[in-house]
């Protein structure tokens, strides 16, 4: 156990957490160094990509962006993926980590998605499958090593400015909060988003699930937060804040006058500025069952994918164009192709060889994406 005088100290405890564990620099005695294998380099234009579809401007991109910057999917478990990456000089490097991993649901490893018009499951392969028994055979603390090694490793990874958000939901997730209090600090805890992805429907019993939870983090007290990118329309959450805008200017703006803090001075407030959300997000439905087909274009009818939108607001809210953006449980690459179309170079790994077919098809999709880099 942890030797520690302070009366005030908290910590959560699983069998054999102290197995391998170096207590000095809480990090895993065993840090492998792979030598990443080039598998391809893909910088040939996109003929065939989308090219109505957004793109970002070019004239946009930062001055210092490398020109020889290669954005990088790594086939393989994340465990070794970022210890390499640390060893070759990555640590403090990465601004944004979003990772959305296996819930504890029994079935994580199992993908379902579609090929052509074919419908398909694919069961976990030998490494998957190994890596299941791993995680889940000693129960709910073989779960929290599996995620303790790993977050330790994107502790590291996060530049000073940086913010890691971890997206889980009941299974598991309050004992991911307390685990990340200790390796991120509880003071660097900066709020917890429920994202309500459905609404609707008739409960039969008890109060249904409608949420998931995403941790944010920041490695330090002064992160990147970019308010003025993500403020959302004002009446969408209550009509009641909307109706306080009484006052139209004389070019039809509606506005209310707020006093500053100092309740002497008064400064405008416009409705059509928005405002930042709240952490209970309602606005950004779920990508699987019915809601697909609203979201057609990009549904890979992949599993556990999430909607571009809710990536979209976390990559403009904590980083800036030419920041670098992980994902290391990439799955169908969604944080990837969303920083891709947001001018953010990233870095995405997965386990499953699936997940990276699909991703790196996903990637090249997009008109006039980066060179990318395939490694394992
Ligand atoms: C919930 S899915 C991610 C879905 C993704 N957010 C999306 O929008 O498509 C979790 C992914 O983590 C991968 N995974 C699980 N354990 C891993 C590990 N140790 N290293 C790398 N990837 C892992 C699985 O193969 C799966 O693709």
């Amino acid at each position: 156990m942890a030797e520690n005088n302070n009366k005030k100290y908290v910590e959560l405890i699983w069998h054999q957490k102290y197995d391998k564990i170096d207590l000095g620099s809480k990090m895993p005695i065993e840090k492998p160094n792979l030598v990443l294998q080039k598998v391809e380099t893909i910088n040939e234009p996109r003929i065939k990509a989308d090219k109505t579809a957004w793109v970002f401007p070019e004239d946009e991109w930062p001055k210092d962006y490398p020109k020889d910057w290669k954005n990088m999917l790594i086939w393989g478990d994340n465990k070794l993926v970022m210890s390499s990456l640390i060893k070759q000089g990555w640590a403090g490097k990465i601004n944004l980590i979003y990772i959305d991993p296996p819930f504890f649901t029994g079935s994580d490893f199992t993908i379902r998605t579609k090929l052509g018009d074919e419908q398909i499951e694919k069961e976990p392969s030998i490494i998957e499958e190994r890596a299941y028994n791993d995680t889940w055979s000693g129960g709910i603390a073989s779960y929290l090593k599996y995620m303790y090694e790993r977050l330790v490793l994107m502790r590291d990874l996060l530049a000073e400015n940086g913010s890691i958000y971890v997206h889980l939901d009941w299974h598991v997730g309050h004992y991911v909060k307390v685990m990340m209090d200790e390796i991120f600090g509880y003071e660097n805890f900066r709020n917890e988003i429920v994202w309500c992805y459905a609404q609707g429907g008739r409960p039969k019993d008890y109060f249904p699930n409608k949420h998931d939870v995403i941790f944010l983090y920041s490695k330090s007290a002064n992160p990147n937060f970019n308010k003025d990118m993500i403020k959302i329309p004002y009446d969408l959450y209550s009509e009641k804040s909307s109706s306080s805008f009484t006052k139209v200017d004389e070019n039809g703006r509606r506005y209310k006058e707020i006093y500053g803090s100092d309740k002497k001075s008064k400064y405008k407030y416009y409705m059509d500025e928005g405002k930042i959300p709240f952490d209970w997000w309602t606005d950004i439905p779920k990508m699987t069952g019915r809601t697909a087909a609203s979201l057609e274009s990009e549904y890979l009818f992949f599993d556990t994918q999430k909607p571009e939108a809710l990536l979209k607001r976390i990559i403009l809210a904590s980083s800036n164009p030419g920041d670098i953006v992980a994902d290391f449980f990439c799955g169908s690459g969604t944080t990837l192709a969303v920083a891709e179309k947001l001018g953010r170079r990233w870095i995405g790994s997965d386990l499953s060889k699936f997940a990276i077919q699909v991703t790196r098809k996903r990637l090249l999709d997009i008109y006039n994406s980066k060179d990318l880099q395939v490694n394992e």
